[in-house]
């Protein structure tokens, strides 16, 4: 019980690192929080600090999704837990990972939006189904320029394609998760979800030079 509570909480701490922020104001001195969209995310660090930033901030909020996901398969080689909870405990160590950094104990719980962590968890998951999502979101990115849509629509497909059964049977936990996860992903997203109907949401600028 103590090494599930420990669990737990690294899963929460780990995904409350508020890259973005921490990054933003470590290195540039600037709160990407007071700038662009206000969200303390990959996607504003990419607006307001450039590529670079961008993608470190990107990549951290991947590895800590992941990393939290992979404690599951920890326990499971330790024997603390069977082959048959290993996926019901990624999902739970992941989900808690994307709370941390929805709502993150180190900046007055005011963190991002979930997608970068939400990525590393299923990466962690299942890695075709997350390069498939991927795919969609690239696709919706390059078409719409909405980074917010193609989020919501990666994460919509992920069950959907779960439930399809486009890599063998479909697993109905994976599916019930990535449906919950949709929900999530839609509520953090209201004010883009807002924007985009009012159609003054931002685009972003696939190609030419970034800030830094
Ligand atoms: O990952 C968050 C993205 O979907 C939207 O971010 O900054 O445009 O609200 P932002």
């Amino acid at each position: 019980v103590t090494l599930f509570i420990i669990t737990i909480l690294a899963a929460y701490l780990l995904g409350s690192i508020p890259s973005s922020v921490w990054y933003g104001i470590g290195y540039f001195g600037i709160d990407v929080r007071k700038h662009g969209s206000g969200n303390a995310g990959a996607t504003n660090t990419f607006r307001v600090l450039g590529k670079r930033a961008g993608t470190i901030v990107m990549l951290i909020d991947v590895i800590k999704g992941w990393t939290a996901t992979c404690m599951a398969s920890m326990l499971f080689y330790m024997g603390t837990i069977g082959e048959t909870e290993l996926l019901m405990y990624k999902i739970l160590f992941g989900i808690i990972a994307i709370v941390g950094h929805i709502f993150p104990v180190f900046v007055k719980f005011k963190g991002g939006k979930g997608i970068a962590t939400l990525l590393g968890m299923v990466l962690a998951i299942h890695p075709e189904l997350a390069l498939l999502s991927i795919t969609i979101f690239i696709l919706t990115l390059l078409a719409s320029q909405y980074v917010s849509l193609s989020s919501i629509l990666a994460t919509l497909s992920f069950p959907v394609l779960s439930w399809i059964g486009v890599f063998g049977h479909p697993e109905p936990l994976l599916i019930v998760f990535g449906f919950v996860m949709f929900v999530l992903v839609v509520l953090t997203h209201q004010k883009n979800i807002v924007r985009l109907m009012n159609g003054n949401e931002n685009r972003v600028k696939l190609f030419g030079k970034s800030k830094a």
